[in-house]
């Protein structure tokens, strides 16, 4: 739906400062239908690059294309119809506290100049679809911030968008309104068929709703892929400290110290995968081998709706059984089926 082809972008230095690229050579392919997050620490670029897309933004070099058509040449005039199909929602809502919540709605559709039946239906339908129709009367100024961004959305909405882009949109809001929201926006992809292009600099909100992620430092895109992937098997510092964020570590370090001043007996960190056999296949090797264990550490959470994480086990049984079970084919099999990230025995 979108592709990005060596996209850079430098800002001009003023008298004193001097040019800055803020976005520096991005390539990305993302695909129809997906929920595309773009993560990074402030200042990476993520604005500029999301700016960059519906063009409100002219890149200094590269191309942008939008189901099949480059943006990056057109005049503004050209661009119009393009970028009306583009919606976009932000962290400060930037809604009119002088209209109601439809009249918030309804007015990019005004402005187009669309017939004034067509802009009721369109408002009240996008209005429902966010759940707001019983507060279309309302001013900005008496709606809760997590209500506020549904007017956010169904003003982009109501213009039937092909892609959104979303930039930090639940940044301003509680934990559990941001649950309310991002479900919302899955909603909009799952129900309406919307690709969407998310910007946060928060790893759960990748893990909750996006299907691919790119991660950005100092304007440059350092890893992209699959968001299960990705966390499963982050390969750049900066991607590693984002997963590090949500979901618990393997014991290491200090940690492992402790565990193993409280527990004396072998401990194995085995990494749990949707598509490992872990529980099955691990429970069956231990008792062939006439092992018992106790569960020390770990903890499994969702990415995506699927299962990620690790478990550590203490494991009990005499000295020579527990090097037998260790020097398994098959223990050293289900290590391997990990993707890289190996079973630790310590
Ligand atoms: N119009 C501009 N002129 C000069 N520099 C700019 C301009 N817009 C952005 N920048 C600079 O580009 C860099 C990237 O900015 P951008 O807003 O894209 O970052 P971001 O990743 O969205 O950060 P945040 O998480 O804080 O929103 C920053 O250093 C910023 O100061
Ligand atoms: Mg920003």
């Amino acid at each position: 739906m979108i592709e990005l082809r060596n996209l850079s972008k430098t800002f001009p230095g003023t008298g004193k400062s001097a040019p800055f690229t803020a976005v520096d050579d991005v390539s990305l392919t993302i695909p129809r239908g997906s929920v595309f997050g773009v993560i990074g620490h402030s200042g990476a670029g993520k604005s500029t690059l999301l700016r960059l897309i519906n063009q409100l933004e002219r890149p200094t070099s590269g191309s942008v294309l939008v189901d099949g058509q480059d943006l990056s040449g057109l005049s503004e005039r050209r661009l119009r119809p393009h970028r009306r199909r583009i919606g976009m929602v932000f962290q400060q809502f930037n809604l009119f506290n002088s209209r109601t919540v439809y009249g918030n709605t309804a007015y990019p559709l005004k402005l187009a100049g669309l017939p004034r039946a067509e802009v009721r239906e369109r408002a009240e339908q996008a209005l429902r679809f966010v759940g707001l129709a019983d507060l279309a009367r309302r001013h900005p100024e008496q709606l809760s911030g997590g209500q506020r961004q549904r007017v956010g959305i169904a003003r982009a909405l109501a213009a039937s968008p092909k892609v959104l882009l979303s930039d930090e949109a639940t940044s301003a809001l509680d934990p559990e309104t941001t649950g309310e929201v991002l479900a919302l926006l899955k909603r909009v992809n799952e129900e309406l068929g919307i690709t969407i292009v998310l910007i946060t600099h928060e790893m759960d909100v990748i893990r909750r709703i996006c299907d691919r992620v790119a991660v950005m430092d100092g304007g440059r895109v350092v890893e992209t892929g699959d968001v299960y992937e990705v966390f499963a098997n982050p390969q750049h510092p900066t991607t590693a400290a984002f997963v590090r964020s949500v979901l618990p570590e393997q014991p290491a370090g200090e940690t492992l110290e402790r565990l193993r001043e409280r527990h004396p007996g072998t401990l194995l960190t085995v990494p749990f995968r949707h598509d490992g056999d872990l529980g099955r296949d691990l429970s069956g090797l231990l008792r062939r081998h006439g092992l018992d264990f106790s569960l020390v550490s770990g903890g499994i959470s969702e990415v995506g709706r699927r299962p990620l994480g690790s478990v550590t086990l203490e494991l009990h049984g005499a000295e020579a059984e527990v090097a037998a079970f260790l020097a398994d084919p098959q223990v050293v099999g289900l290590t391997s089926a990990t993707n890289g990230r190996r079973a630790v025995a310590a």
